[in-house]
């Protein structure tokens, strides 16, 4: 779809707003490891070789918090920041974020001015984008040439100009020296298997379209084309990567039976979440819990009501599925997942009272062990992927952020 027609004036770009942990009574929370952040930069860094290390960090950082996420990786040295939205992009700078942020999604409108007084990056994938920062600039709206990244698609059919298309392009962008070509992008459909034929043709694409832009003398200085997986498992690393889940501590998953490069065990899963027992009950065998009365108890169980459900993103696919971890050791959910709450069987806890603490993601440690639930394999309980399970930890999720 081409991007919408500039508006007659800039839109009020909404910032984002969360839910200050001040605001919170329940004892429902995500904890931010700001240590593991850090930990995984270093990691990424050593698989990145020379190349600089841009963090994505959509989606509010991938549901951690972008803007404590962004500080503390910018203060750890990482290169600069990739978002999809402006909003988002604002919201960084909003925080303080100094590094450069590219702004990958690319449908902004007449927006574009407050792009450039914020001295972020665009992503250019249609010529009227071109056309729409051109004329801004020669109305005097923004002052300077507009630096960009063009996109280029190379078999993903998402976003960026097509092979087919690149030759036209390139000849018309050459009529708007306002914007000036400072980076080259493309996204990788398959980089997650550990070989792949479609990243090695998209990556043969992506110098073919490399060389025709030369010869139109569009000579970007860099060029970009790593997710987590590809710069993890592929030499598709160039002169940046964006590494976005990776960061948070999730290699991405590889088909059942394959062996992941050395380093992914070394990445530490950022996020913990936690709750905790509101209610304790003894019930009958036979007796049902929860919506639908989906589970009954085999035999005599304890059932703890846990202050999470899927109104905080404990997805409902869990219901009868999943684990969580109460005392260090796990117990099964039964019944439904609600809304605001969730059934567990902690017949098996020993001791477990009103107020233990609940992990629902993440380590813990208790009198009876210890155990970790990975975002991998609670996205699998969920027929879904680990970048899902941690943005859907919703807004009213307060986080906290640790040092360690
Ligand atoms: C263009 C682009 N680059 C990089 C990333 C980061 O991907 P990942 O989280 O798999 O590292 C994304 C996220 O989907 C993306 O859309």
């Amino acid at each position: 779809m081409p991007p919408p027609e500039p508006l007659p004036s800039d839109p009020d770009v909404i910032r984002p707003k969360r839910a200050a942990p001040a605001e919170i009574v329940r004892p429902t929370r995500a904890e931010v490891s700001l240590q593991a952040l850090r930990d995984n930069l270093r990691t990424l860094r050593r698989y990145a070789g020379p190349a600089a290390v841009w963090a994505v960090l959509k989606a509010d950082g991938y549901g951690h918090g972008a803007p404590a996420v962004a500080r503390t990786l910018e203060r750890a040295g990482a290169d600069g920041f990739c978002v999809a939205l402006l909003e988002e992009a604002i919201e960084l700078r909003d925080a303080g974020v100094m590094k450069p942020i590219l702004v990958m999604g690319g449908y902004y409108a007449s927006a574009y001015a407050e792009l450039a007084a914020r001295h972020l990056t665009p992503v250019i994938y249609d010529l009227r984008q071109v056309e729409a920062i051109a004329r801004l600039v020669r109305s005097g709206a923004i002052a300077a040439p507009v630096d960009a990244h063009l996109k280029i698609d190379t078999g993903m059919a998402r976003l960026g100009v097509t092979l087919r298309e690149l030759d036209a392009f390139a000849a018309r962008l050459g009529k708007f020296p306002e914007v000036k070509i400072s980076g080259l992008m493309t996204h990788l459909a398959c980089a997650d298997a550990l070989t792949s034929e479609e990243t090695a043709e998209q990556m043969a694409r992506f110098e073919e379209a490399t060389i025709l832009l030369a010869r139109y003398g569009v000579n970007p200085k860099i060029r970009h084309a790593a997710n987590s997986a590809a710069l993890l498992r592929s030499q598709a690393r160039l002169d940046f990567v964006r590494p976005g889940v990776a960061m948070f501590g999730i290699s991405p998953p590889l088909p059942a039976g394959a062996v992941d490069t050395p380093l992914t065990s070394a990445l530490k899963q950022v996020m913990r979440v936690r709750t905790e027992i509101v209610a304790l009950r003894s019930i009958a065998p036979g007796s049902a819990a929860g919506y639908g009365a989906t589970w009954h108890a085999p035999k005599e169980s304890v059932i703890a009501t846990i202050a999470m459900g899927y109104a905080d993103g404990l997805s409902r696919a869990l219901s009868n599925r999943g684990e969580v971890l109460v005392r260090g050791k796990r117990a099964p959910i039964v019944g439904t997942v609600s809304m605001d709450m969730t059934m567990v069987d902690v017949t098996a806890i020993d001791g477990a009272s009103i107020g233990d603490e609940v992990v629902v993601l993440g380590a813990q440690d208790g009198p009876l062990g210890s155990g970790f639930l990975g975002a991998d394999e609670i996205a699998r309980h969920c027929d879904t992927i680990p970048w899902e399970v941690m943005c859907a930890i919703s807004r009213r999720v307060p986080r906290f952020y640790r040092e360690s």
